[in-house]
């Protein structure tokens, strides 16, 4: 059934150019929770979807998976917020709730796992995401987000965020010194640099370029930089590496890296590349759970950490992913959605 009606932007074909669309939400269900959008991360999984390089793609897409929001609207049966409430929603808005992986707070890999958009839901509706006036959501997929942290440093981390931390969790009390390699230092890359220091690892960030040198060693607090065609360099690491966060959008030999790892290092390929990955053994880490999701907006807190964000209006966001697409982004965009004024 139709519920109120908002305003979105939406990529209408594989050009992924997105313009205004009108469309309605779902009437508010008794668990669900209705927020106004006011901010959105711009994620390079946006960029793969609009332009249908990994899902297929139905369009007209409203993308956006890294939403903060403040609660208008909750259904008779919500327990966790109340109007006025500011939340958070990542991935995903629905799973099972009854399989293995959802009982054990992996719903990520549930089979029924519902996306934030290009999905469809339970009631047969189609989702959208968070690049839009305001959102419906089940309570059990939605985040608060807290008090100390401003809604447009958290947005990044509803899906970049956790998708690093997540898998880095592991480490969390470990007694020896961790050796960690961030490969692409971009949306998920920064944060991932962010997590480890923070988690106390030794980290080296691994770069397609020099350019980004100077402020991954300063302003992120990275140990050490190294760039992935300088071969003397990269041999130099050859054995030393307890894991390493694999963010690269794009095809890329993993035997390049592979060997950086010492006996036993893992790495956690989360970069979404279009083509297969030459490589056929690799499970790559997918996001984080609800928890996580709630875990690493507390963990920000707790290390007073900042997330790196260019805040922009809507009508930017055409050029906010030229520049994701050209790599010129520092190192997340977001989307000031209610300073836009969309209705
Ligand atoms: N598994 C998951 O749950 C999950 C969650 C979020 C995102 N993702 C995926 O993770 C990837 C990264 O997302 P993001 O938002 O962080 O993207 P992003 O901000 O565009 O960053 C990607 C980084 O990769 C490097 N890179 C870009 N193009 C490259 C190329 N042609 N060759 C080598 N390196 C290149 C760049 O870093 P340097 O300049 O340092 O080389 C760039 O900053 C995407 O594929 C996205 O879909 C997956
Ligand atoms: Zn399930
Ligand atoms: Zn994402």
């Amino acid at each position: 059934m139709e519920g109120r009606k908002v305003t979105g932007w939406a990529a209408r074909d594989s050009s992924g150019i997105l313009s205004p669309y009108s469309f309605h939400i779902r009437k508010t269900g008794p668990e669900d929770v209705v927020f106004k959008v006011l901010y959105c991360g711009v994620d390079h999984s946006d960029l793969h979807q609009i332009k249908n390089e990994i899902h297929i793609t139905t369009y007209p897409l409203v993308p956006g998976h890294e939403v903060v929001g403040k609660v208008m609207e909750v259904g008779s049966e919500v327990t966790k917020f109340v109007v006025g409430d500011i939340v958070g929603v990542g991935c995903m808005v629905g799973s099972c709730g009854e399989c293995l992986c959802c009982k054990t707070n992996r719903e990520q890999y549930c089979n029924n796992m519902v996306f934030t958009y290009n999905a469809i839901y339970k009631d047969g509706s189609f989702t959208q995401g968070g690049f839009s006036s305001a959102m419906v959501v089940h309570q059990n997929y939605v985040v608060s987000i807290p008090e100390k942290l401003a809604p447009e440093q958290a947005a990044p981390l509803l899906c970049a965020g956790v998708t690093a931390y997540s898998p880095m969790k592991q480490f969390i009390g470990c007694k020896t010194a961790i050796k960690a390699g961030i490969l692409g230092l971009g949306g998920v890359g920064h944060l991932g640099v962010l997590i480890a220091k923070a988690m106390g690892h030794h980290v080296t960030v691994i770069s397609s370029s020099d350019k980004k040198r100077e402020e991954a060693l300063t302003d992120l607090g990275a140990d050490c930089y190294l760039v992935s065609s300088n071969s003397d360099e990269m041999k130099k690491l050859t054995n030393s590496l307890d894991y390493i966060l694999d963010t690269v959008p794009v095809n890329h030999r993993l035997q390049d890296y592979l060997p950086l790892l010492r006996v036993e290092g893992k790495i956690f390929v989360v970069g979404a590349a279009p083509e297969p990955l030459q490589f056929s053994a690799s499970g790559g880490s997918f996001i984080g759970s609800i928890q996580e999701t709630q875990e690493i907006l507390d963990f920000w807190v707790e290390k007073r950490l900042k997330t790196m964000i260019e805040v922009v209006k809507m009508d930017y966001v055409n050029k906010a992913f030229e520049r994701m697409e050209k790599n010129d982004v520092r190192y997340r965009f977001v989307l000031d959605v209610a300073g836009s004024n969309l209705e």
